[in-house]
């Protein structure tokens, strides 16, 4: 049985790019990787895209109806949808446990959170960040998967975006002012830190990549080492 370990972080935090560096190590370590992330690129994975995201995915999907829609409509739209995107990966992830050493997933439930959870305008909704939790761990109780550790890319926005040189286009989907918005990601982030102390490590992502990265596999290391 495998350990399933989540990446999480602003955009331009350098998960992705430390993801590959700590699948490689791990790989040249002797340990069976699976890399995967969410949203998918499954097809339910790439609706939310197109979605959510407002990347094109060329399914030609028409959009024209988010138009009529409010933000607090498209909030809890994107739940539902990257809940949904998720359950179908969980069927994937819960049966390749048993083939692989470490399944490394970059982003999941708490990037629900972080990012649906910056409810539109600026307004807190306790009820809805406790309903995205609910979800989040109805949904890995489904297939009774449970995430052995979760690295937390802790970024200051402003660094984040020299980072993303420009790539912000991509949060047209989210509607929000671009700086604001990460903070409050960010915010809802260090929150689920605190809130889920003994899962999530909190790691400073200023550092090089690299450095991170083989902070990041020395520890899994470990963590496999506890576990069997
Ligand atoms: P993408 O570029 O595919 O991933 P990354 O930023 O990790 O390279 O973009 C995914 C976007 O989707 C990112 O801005 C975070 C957002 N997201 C949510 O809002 N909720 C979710 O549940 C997930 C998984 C992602």
């Amino acid at each position: 049985m495998g350990i399933f370990i989540t990446l999480e972080g602003i955009d331009g935090s350098g998960k992705t790019t430390a993801a590959d560096l700590i699948a490689g190590s791990l790989r040249e370590a002797g340990y069976r990787v699976l890399l995967t992330q969410e949203p998918t690129g499954a097809y339910l994975g790439t609706v939310v895209k197109d979605i959510v995201i407002g990347r094109d995915s060329g399914k030609n999907i028409d959009l024209s109806f988010l138009k009529t829609l409010s933000k607090k409509t498209v909030s809890i739209m994107a739940l539902f949808l990257f809940s949904a995107d998720r359950i179908v990966h969980l069927d994937e992830i819960s049966i390749k446990l048993n083939d692989f050493d470490v399944i490394l997933c970059d982003r999941f439930i708490d990037s629900t959170y972080a990012y649906q959870a910056v409810y539109p305008n600026g307004k807190n909704d306790k009820s809805f960040e406790e309903l995205i939790l609910t979800i989040n761990d109805f949904v890995l109780r489904q297939k009774n998967v449970e995430i052995n550790r979760t690295y937390l890319f802790d970024l200051k926005p402003e660094d984040a975006l020299k980072r993303l040189n420009g790539r912000l286009g991509k949060f047209d989907g989210f509607d929000s002012e671009p700086l604001d918005f990460f903070e409050r990601v960010r915010t809802n982030y260090i929150y689920l830190a605190d809130r889920f102390k003994s899962r999530i490590k909190k790691i400073d992502a200023s550092a090089p990549a690299k450095d991170t990265a083989a902070l990041i596999v020395k520890d899994i290391i470990k963590l496999i080492n506890t576990l069997y």
